[in-house]
């Protein structure tokens, strides 16, 4: 009898879910939660190749390009999904000052206008529920951890105070439209396929000895293992309400604790000092100060509550007391 009723509640919780950017690096472990709880997964891409992929794995592919504003309307018309989860981005695959302010002009292009053709394909087509990725590394500097209610930061370096413009605008075009949307400020991404991994751009970086720390290293940084954003993102998609969530981990750190912790991961030598003045004299040199000492943590406490969200612990900070308790 129990068994029926939860066999019961599964199907109820079963739905055609569209996901634009399921191919990058929330993208693939999302697809692959998605399907493991039993929703009808379908997924855009710009590829052929990438859809001959999504196809064998049982994804029902959509090939569009998001700034075609018909071909996607189209494309989410032809699927008839009851949730949109937008994970698009133009970011690169190497994390430096140089490649990302080479991919920015682009990234901003692609959440606001590829966004918003996203958004309002889905709003054509009668769609209940929309979710989307945010940031919660932003969160205005100030005691303690920020929460939902925290804005992002407007007035900070340029990069930051640019970027926090851009992602403010996208949530509040989220929700405030018809739909049940929900905004997923996710912390700073680790694993698999990600900048933070130890085959990524930062962990070789650091291998180099090329990611220094500035200042006294006090900015405190929110992590999130990539599965865990994509468990949390269906989570959302399931049962959250409408609004914002931050999913983080648990433990905020200052650079100063993950920095040479992550280090010590890799058998890398130690993370470099810099001063802030000497950081100052780089180019985005604000930028890196805000990032290294500055940047305030999040907390997750809605969605421990609301979404049942369990968050690992950063990996290399466990794997670094194991070595010393050893
Ligand atoms: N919170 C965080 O820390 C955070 C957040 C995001 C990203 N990142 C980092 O950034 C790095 C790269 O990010 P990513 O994995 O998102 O990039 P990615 O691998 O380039 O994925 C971008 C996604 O957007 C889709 N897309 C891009 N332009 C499109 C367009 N014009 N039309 C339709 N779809 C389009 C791509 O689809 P197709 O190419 O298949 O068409 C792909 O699915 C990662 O290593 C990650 O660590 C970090």
């Amino acid at each position: 009898m129990s068994c029926r009723a939860s066999q019961q509640d599964l199907e109820d919780l079963q739905m055609k879910i569209f996901v634009a950017g399921g191919t990058g690096a929330i993208g693939r472990p999302l697809l692959n939660q998605l399907l493991a709880k039993g929703h009808n997964v379908v997924a855009l891409t710009r590829s052929q190749e990438r859809a001959q992929s999504f196809a064998a794995q049982g994804i029902e592919p959509a090939i569009a390009d998001v700034f075609d504003p018909n071909s996607v309307k189209e494309a989410i018309a032809h699927a008839q999904p009851e949730v949109v989860i937008e994970q698009l981005t133009a970011l690169p695959k190497t994390y430096t000052r140089e490649s990302m302010a080479a991919a920015g002009p682009l990234n901003t292009r692609i959440r606001l206008e590829g966004g918003a053709n996203v958004l309002a394909a889905a709003q054509a087509a009668g769609v209940r529920r929309y979710l989307r990725q945010s940031i919660a590394i932003w969160g205005i500097p100030g005691a303690g951890l920020a929460d939902e209610e925290t804005p992002l930061v407007l007035d900070a370096s340029p990069v930051v105070a640019a970027e926090s413009r851009v992602m403010t605008e996208i949530e509040h075009r989220l929700l405030e439209s018809n739909l049940e949307g929900i905004a997923l400020r996710y912390g700073f991404f680790y694993g698999p396929g990600t900048w933070f991994n130890s085959d990524g751009d930062v962990g070789q970086q650091v291998r180099q000895q090329q990611l220094p720390i500035v200042g006294n290293g006090e900015g405190i940084w929110s992590w999130l293992h990539i599965e865990d954003a994509a468990i949390a993102t269906v989570a959302a998609a399931e049962q959250g309400n409408p609004g914002i969530y931050q999913i983080v981990d648990d433990q905020p750190l200052a650079v100063r604790d993950w920095l040479p912790a992550f280090a010590r991961s890799l058998n890398a030598p130690p993370p470099p000092r810099v001063s802030v003045e000497d950081a100052l004299k780089l180019e985005g040199g604000a930028d890196i100060v805000y990032y290294q000492t500055q940047m305030r943590g999040a907390s997750n406490a809605k969605a421990k509550r609301e979404l049942n969200f369990q968050p690992r612990s950063l990996e290399w900070m466990v794997n670094t007391v194991a070595a010393h308790a050893s």
